[in-house]
């Protein structure tokens, strides 16, 4: 938990009786770059709080959900395995982690627990803060694991004009699909596999194409792109969740159509910064979060 300053010196957090208490929760975690990000940012407000890392093995879930209200925790985030079990250990949820069935972030208030989503709000910030947004455009969305869910609930309640669901296993694109018509606005939702004249059309008629798949994702680095390169072009904004590396196969062939990119840091950085959000009432120093990720990142 130490930083290492301009000056190469080590500032430590100091920890004492009135440090409170956060976290992740996952399994595995050790590789969870939200310690570092976060912590950063609590040495920036200036919170007397620690960001810690618990490894929970699936079977000890509401244990350990009964350890935030036991050890009087601020909150916890959550990671795979556990988002989906967790929602259904909270008192309260939020729209999204209703929506989707699965909580990102536990706050504490009290004795109750509050599950949020922050996945999606924080897909649409890392959009915004680039001068992009979803609503009245056209946006093809691949895959149709959890990530692709939070993505396209947030797509659909943010006023998307249309929604392509592209996924290798139709019938998993079928049930975001469901999701999205449901729960949002868009006037076009439709889904197809990776391949094929229908796909072609969804990725190159899209204003905004993400994708959320694991393709090219480190140590696959070399795999992909998801979809053609060539079905990409110069006016779209495409978006890989993936963040290592940052430079996907995806990314890479898309820069050289043309377009413009966006990788998956910015999303990992707005979901963190909208937790500490819920939890302090403050909004997060997002600069300072995204330095400490791509610090760690390059470890
Ligand atoms: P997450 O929760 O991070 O979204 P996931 O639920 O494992 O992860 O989803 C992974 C997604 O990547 C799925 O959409 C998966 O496609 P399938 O539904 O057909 O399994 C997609 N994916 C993984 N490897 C792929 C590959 N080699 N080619 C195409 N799609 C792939």
């Amino acid at each position: 938990m130490g930083r290492t300053t301009r000056r190469g010196r080590c500032e430590r957090v100091r920890i004492d009786t009135q440090t409170r208490t956060l976290g992740v929760i996952g399994w595995p975690v050790e590789h969870s770059l939200s310690p570092a990000m976060h912590n950063a940012a609590l040495r920036e407000m200036g919170l007397n709080w620690a960001y810690l890392a618990f490894a929970v093995e699936p079977e000890r879930v509401a244990e350990a959900v009964a350890a935030v209200r036991g050890l009087g925790l601020v909150g916890l985030n959550v990671t795979i395995p556990h988002k989906q079990a967790v929602a259904g250990l909270m008192d309260e949820l939020d729209d999204a982690a209703s929506a989707l069935g699965a909580v990102n972030t536990i706050v504490r208030s009290e004795d109750r627990l509050i599950g949020f989503n922050t996945d999606g709000p924080g897909f649409l910030r890392s959009l915004q803060e680039r001068g992009h947004t979803v609503e009245g455009r056209r946006v093809a969305i691949i895959g149709a694991g959890g990530a692709a869910r939070s993505v396209a609930y947030a797509t659909a309640r943010a006023g998307a004009a249309s929604i392509d669901l592209l996924n290798r296993t139709a019938e998993k694109a079928e049930a975001v699909a469901r999701l999205a018509q449901e729960k949002g606005t868009a006037r076009r939702v439709n889904t197809s596999g990776l391949e094929g004249e229908r796909a072609r059309e969804a990725v190159s008629s899209a204003d905004v194409v993400v994708d959320c798949t694991s393709v090219g994702m480190y140590p696959n680095v070399n795999e992909g792109p998801v979809v053609p390169g060539q079905w990409l072009r110069p006016g779209q904004v495409v978006v890989d969740l993936t963040y290592n590396p940052r430079e996907t196969t995806l990314l890479r062939a898309a820069l050289e159509q043309g377009a413009e990119v966006v990788d998956g840091t910015g999303m990992l950085v707005h979901q963190g910064a909208i937790s500490l959000l819920h939890w302090s009432g403050r909004e997060a120093p997002v600069e300072v979060m995204r330095e400490a990720l791509l610090a760690a990142l390059a470890r």
